[in-house]
């Protein structure tokens, strides 16, 4: 196991959810962290020299038998332990005491009852202060040489702590936000207790990856297809940085993108950062197989087929390719059924590999796996990337091809193409643009009739919609200033031709979704 150039709090996974959350609020302290399964050897803990360990929580009920175990080992090294929810509870156990499943069972919010004020991780926690939990079992009786500092109504052994070896659990949940002195606890154990030097930043993230990549890579070539979104952007740049000309990027121009969309990437990846770049512009082909087609499914279901056609043709044209890179990051990560295997990856449908051809065995290389999006912009921007490019709303796969509602054709694209970047510099020059999770307009397949000049018009109408969310699993429709929108749509009718009548869509998610289609 690796040793890292910066104090490390190295986070044992017992199969949480909130894991990669532990990892990142250590990092919001600017202390590195490390993410490693509960299996790791005490021994090669000891090895990467961390400054403390935090237990994570976990699915498992710790009295089941065959539950996952820490090595015995790790109570040995002489480094802090901070146990967390099931981690409190296996080390419990661990250390001889015991846990039970109490009739009352905690799910949410409790108060903290402070027992013991003078506890290094309850310095400057208020009383009654709120917890949240999320537990079935409970610790029932005390390890020796532990006392217990902190309560609720519902549970004895809230906080607990051996102070001489430096252990010390809590049966909430500190990383969640709902937890409201989350931080104060986290910042009491990494930088009280185990004394962490917060001197670790995304530049030290940037070398580090390097380091990874080159090892992981050596003098192979490594594939990654660039989409203009942030992910992929900041992937490959970041991959260009360690391995140079052995990174071959892929851009397909499926003719759904935003206008000027294929030229801006161009520009900035072989122009601006010299890097290899190989440009399809699979336009024709994209078209030709919507034709005639308007049903949703069918339409994303052509442009994902078209799309992995188009890739791996690339593919084979760029010599001999053993990674293909992902912008994968962690929201995109989802736990794997056994905790011991750690997260696995889900493929961004659009870069499928699942039926890859039999000629194309690729390893995947997945530098931001571990990364929030909030911390890909902050790499990004470390990486020099152009703030537009760092801070875009996101855009879907398919394209303008589900918001093109009905039937796709060049002619309707182009005016869509227009009415989407009237809005969205309106949005910009209103100063919204950061305050919008995304901002998109579509063409619907209606015609209304309208007058301009003194003459009658029949042409279509388009839908704008813009809005709030925090990860796009739900949504609120964004309350522009009524001047915005005026702006937006005169300027619509006034400039696009084709379009005569502009709506803005005030549906919420659920029950709509985002895109139309
Ligand atoms: P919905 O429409 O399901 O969208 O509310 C949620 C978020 O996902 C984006 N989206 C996609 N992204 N490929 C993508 O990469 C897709 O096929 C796709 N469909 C929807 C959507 O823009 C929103 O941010």
């Amino acid at each position: 196991m690796q040793q890292f150039p910066h104090d490390t709090i190295v986070v044992l996974d017992f199969g949480a959810q909130y894991s990669q959350l532990i990892a990142r609020r250590v990092r919001e302290m600017h202390v590195y962290s490390q993410i490693v399964p509960y299996t790791t050897s005490a021994e090669a803990l000891k090895a990467m020299q961390p400054k403390g360990i935090i237990f994570s929580g976990g699915p498992a009920s710790v009295r089941a038998e065959g539950s996952p175990r820490p090595d015995q080992g790790v109570y040995s090294l002489g480094i802090p332990i901070l146990g967390i929810c099931y981690g409190l509870q296996v080390m419990s156990i661990q250390n001889g005491g015991s846990v039970e499943r109490p009739d009352k069972r905690e799910y949410g919010f409790a108060d903290l009852n402070v027992l013991n004020p003078a506890s290094a991780l309850l310095k400057g926690i208020g009383q009654n202060s709120r917890l949240w939990m999320s537990h079935g079992d409970s610790v029932s009786a005390l390890p020796a040489g532990f006392e217990h500092t902190g309560s609720t109504e519902n549970c004895s052994y809230t906080v607990i702590e051996n102070k001489e070896k430096q252990f010390y659990g809590v049966q909430f949940h500190p990383e969640v936000v709902h937890t409201t002195e989350g931080k104060t606890f986290l910042e009491n154990f990494v930088l009280g207790i185990c004394k962490a030097q917060p001197n670790w930043d995304m530049g030290s993230f940037i070398a580090n990856a390097i380091e990874e990549i080159r090892t992981k890579v050596g003098d192979k070539q490594v594939l990654c297809g660039l989409s203009g979104g942030v992910d992929s952007a900041v992937a490959a740049v970041l991959i260009h940085k360690a391995i140079g000309d052995q990174l071959v990027c892929v851009f397909v121009n499926n003719g759904l993108l935003r206008k000027g969309e294929a030229e801006m990437v161009l520009k900035l990846f072989r122009d601006n950062y010299k890097i290899r770049l190989q440009y399809a512009n699979a336009e024709e082909a994209f078209l030709s197989a919507l034709a005639g087609v308007s049903e949703p499914e069918a339409k994303r279901k052509i442009i994902g087929k078209v799309f992995i056609d188009t890739f791996y043709s690339e593919a084979r044209k760029a010599g001999e390719i053993s990674f293909l890179a992902q912008g994968t990051l962690y929201p995109d990560v989802i736990e794997s059924k056994s905790p011991s295997g750690g997260p696995s990856a889900t493929i961004k449908s659009h870069h499928n590999v699942g039926g890859l051809p039999e000629d194309l065995k690729w390893d995947l290389l997945e530098p931001l796996r571990e990364l929030f999006k909030d911390e890909v912009r902050a790499l990004g921007r470390e990486l020099g990337l152009p703030e537009v490019l760092v801070t875009r709303h996101p855009f879907p796969g398919p394209g303008l091809g589900v918001r093109c509602v009905g039937e796709v054709t060049k002619e309707r694209l182009d005016t869509l193409r227009d009415v989407d970047a009237i809005f969205i510099d309106e949005i910009r020059k209103a100063g919204l643009y950061h305050d919008i999770w995304q901002a998109l307009a579509c063409l619907l397949p209606v015609k209304s009739v309208g007058v301009q000049g003194d003459e009658r018009t029949y042409e279509e109408v388009c839908s704008l919609r813009a809005v709030t969310s925090e990860d796009a699993m739900t949504a609120d429709w964004f309350r522009f200033p009524a001047d915005v929108l005026q702006r937006a749509a005169s300027r619509i009718c006034n400039e696009v031709s084709g379009v005569n009548r502009v709506l803005y869509d005030i549906t919420s998610k659920p029950p709509g979704t985002i895109e139309w289609e």
